[in-house]
């Protein structure tokens, strides 16, 4: 058995969770929106066409912002196309996704569905084939109150009280040549100023996110950031990152230590904005949305969304079947967001249903959890509070990762995986502490001991796992619970020393109440 420390405090913090933390994303894209999240004609529907089996589902994993409505679809997106009589809508060619879009779902009805969800709504503007302009125009649609074009516009749709959406995305991965009018950082960097001036204007508490480089491994990464935060420092407060872990060399020690190379990206890019404050003189931080993440690369490789298939509505596209081992490297970056809660003050799992999602539909039929739900519903759940610093104790491995997004085959070599990876949330409100630990081990178990120092009294409230010896295994539709936590016997408490056996390969969360005196 392999043994591991870990040395906590009380008084020693990262930062407190930000809400939108704990986000996730619904684009246009395959069964994403139709037969996802809407579906009328579904036994489940209700009058607007909303599957409350999936709703119910949304509310167990209780993500607080949902982006919308892409991604690569929104670079081509004409939000006018999806508002007013629904028979009045045109269908479109979509080509970010070689589909058909029927625009029966559109802005309004996204409102309607994050109220029913309980979410805050996210939106992206179309800064690839639109501009500026029409980002402000959306914006004013949106938020402005009433007494304009569009503003009443919107009453005239149905939509007496303004959206507020307070959370804007300028546009989406603009320096990938997969985009619709992709840029160059200059010329983003300009249009995204520009689009941010003009919607400050009309919304001065609006908050906005430029795009970073669609991955850590796009050639331009880092020029990107820079010079995009050149042009456009003082008008956003957040620059986005994306990553998707991927398993393509078959190779599960490396996978799972995949999520290492996130805290590396995060750091990298705190580092980029922080450069850019220095060069401008000013004490101004911007913060980091790292509005796409996931596991994805078995329908990513084949690029099969682009394959054209006669311009479908809302084809079987990217419907990755996420395995035990996907729900670990997905809970190994979970911890990476929590542990950088200093920087990372919004960040949204892509996607929320079908398409990459941690939520499954059959259209017409049932919705179940795929492995990676459950991690995500921790962290949702019981990670609101303040993140503290560890210190960890563990025992390594050597690994190399192997990611082949962007221009060239890349390959990182990692000297030394801690087989532990590890967050600590202390919630105030609950008087409880929580332990988000991974054992990255695929065949040892790993003895835990934490010194928990300042907390008096703790009391184990609840502690579970996520362990399948399959590291293969699935949820389906006709055996949903495959993959479920199951409880995590055995925590001791020593005064302030918390003891756990973490068994090989699993994701572990031990809950600690602290006990008044
Ligand atoms: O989430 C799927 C796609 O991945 C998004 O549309 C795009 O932004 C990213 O490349």
């Amino acid at each position: 058995m392999k043994e591991a420390k870990v040395t906590i405090d009380r008084d020693f913090s990262i930062a407190e969770t930000d809400p939108r933390l704990f986000g996730a994303f619904v684009e246009h894209l395959g069964r994403c929106v139709y037969g996802g999240i809407y579906e009328p004609g579904h036994s489940t529907a209700d009058e607007r066409g909303f599957r409350r089996d999936v709703l119910e589902l949304v509310r167990e994993l209780a993500p607080t912002i949902i982006r919308y409505p892409g991604g690569n679809f929104v670079s081509g997106y004409n939000w006018e196309d999806g508002v007013g009589p629904v028979e009045n809508r045109p269908r479109r060619l979509d080509l970010a996704w070689m589909s058909t879009e029927p625009n029966t779902f559109g802005t309004n009805e996204f409102m309607d569905w994050c109220r029913v969800a309980g979410v805050e709504p996210m939106m992206a503007v179309n800064l690839g084939t639109r501009g500026p302009d029409d980002a402000r125009r959306l914006l004013e649609y949106c938020n402005f109150p009433s007494g304009t074009e569009l503003s009443d516009l919107r009453r005239s749709h149905g939509w007496e009280k303004p959206h507020n959406v307070r959370f804007w995305c300028l546009g989406n991965e603009m320096d990938g040549p997969w985009q619709m009018e992709t840029k160059t950082a200059w010329e983003y960097g300009r249009i995204a100023a520009e689009a941010a001036k003009l919607m400050k204007w009309i919304d001065p508490t609006i908050e906005l996110a430029a795009c970073g480089s669609s991955s850590r491994n796009m050639p331009t990464f880092g020029s990107w950031e820079d010079t995009v935060l050149d042009h456009s420092f003082d008008h956003v407060e957040y620059i986005s990152l994306h990553t998707y872990l991927n398993n393509y060399a078959d190779d599960t020690p490396a996978f799972l230590a995949s999520p290492d190379l996130m805290d590396s990206f995060i750091e990298e890019v705190v580092a980029i904005a922080d450069a850019v404050a220095a060069r401008k003189r000013s004490p101004k931080r911007i913060m980091l949305s790292f509005d796409e993440w996931n596991v994805w690369y078995r329908t990513r490789r084949k690029n099969e969304g682009r394959v054209k298939l006669g311009w479908p509505v809302a084809p079987t596209i990217l419907e990755e079947i996420y395995n035990m081992q996907d729900a670990l490297a997905f809970g190994g970056a979970c911890i990476s967001l929590l542990n950088h809660a200093d920087r990372i003050k919004s960040a949204c799992l892509a996607q929320l249903v079908n398409a990459i999602a941690p939520i499954m539909t059959e259209t017409g039929g049932p919705a179940w959890r795929q492995s990676i739900f459950y991690p995500f519903k921790d962290m949702s759940n019981l990670g609101r509070g303040t993140v503290l610093q560890t210190k960890v104790n563990s025992p390594t491995y050597e690994t190399t990762y192997y990611d082949p997004r962007g221009t060239s085959e890349l390959r990182f070599p990692l000297p030394a995986v801690p087989y532990l990876k590890l967050s600590v949330v202390h919630n105030h409100d609950e008087d409880c502490v929580t332990i988000f630990a991974l054992n990255r081990s695929l065949d040892e178990s790993l003895s835990i001991e934490a010194l928990v120092r300042g907390f008096e009294g703790l009391a184990v409230k609840e502690a579970h796992q996520l362990r399948n010896d399959d590291l293969m295994a699935i949820n389906t539709k006709d055996a949903p619970d495959t993959i479920k936590p199951s409880s995590l016997e055995g925590v001791e408490i020593w005064g302030e020393q918390v003891r756990a056996k973490l068994a090989p390969a699993t994701w572990n969360v031990i809950r600690l109440e602290v006990q008044k005196q």
